[in-house]
């Protein structure tokens, strides 16, 4: 056969390749389910987003300065850094700060911490109830659905009670004086998995 002749099979296969691409990337298209995590309010905490109180409508983002030192936590949502998207529409991103000496930060939460500032997923790992906002003479998060207890000094382990693991923890830096999310969470928030 000349060549002649067999130029237009090698014509015709870069065709269908394309073809086998278009194809395979429809049935991908088709098996990627579209999940609630497109909608930004439903991200979890991107990193360079802000944190704002929980239930405050001004969206101030917080300081460090903001979070008590008194035995009290703060619960807080993230905000995206245009300051536009709450994310609140997800329970899983109800973050929980807490401020503690920062000598008695076990060096892996140090890492993560902002000097003595540590946040931390505030969704117990057992059924998923909100921890309380009291850290208490302990210095340790409660959860008075079934007693957990969870240490915020060191990695948010669970030192008490039902819950199967720690709280994840959320990486914080300081940018211009603000509370900043620097990484993701540890670990996905949440409970029964
Ligand atoms: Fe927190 Fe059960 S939901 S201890």
């Amino acid at each position: 056969m000349s060549e002649f002749h067999r130029a237009p099979a090698a014509r015709t296969q870069p065709h269908r390749r394309t073809v086998l691409q278009t194809a395979a990337g429809l049935v991908l298209a088709w098996m990627t389910p579209i999940s609630a995590s497109q909608d930004p309010k439903e991200a979890r905490p991107a990193i360079g987003d802000w944190l704002v109180r929980k239930d405050d409508a001004s969206l101030i983002p917080l300081t460090p300065d903001d979070v008590p030192f008194d035995g009290r936590a703060l619960l807080a949502w993230p905000l995206a850094s245009k300051g536009d998207i709450l994310r609140n529409g997800s329970p899983n991103n109800t973050i929980v700060l807490a401020r503690l000496n920062p000598s008695s930060l076990s060096a892996f939460t140090r890492t993560l911490a902002v000097d003595d500032v540590v946040a931390y997923s505030a969704i117990c790992t057992h059924s998923g109830c909100e921890v309380d906002d009291t850290l208490g003479d302990s210095h340790t998060l409660f959860c008075s659905c079934h007693g957990s207890i969870f240490d915020p000094r060191d990695g948010g382990a669970a030192i008490g009670g039902p819950a199967p693991r720690p709280l994840p923890s959320l990486p914080l830096k300081l940018v211009e004086g603000r509370l900043v999310v620097a990484a993701p969470f540890t670990a996905e928030p949440g409970f029964g998995f």
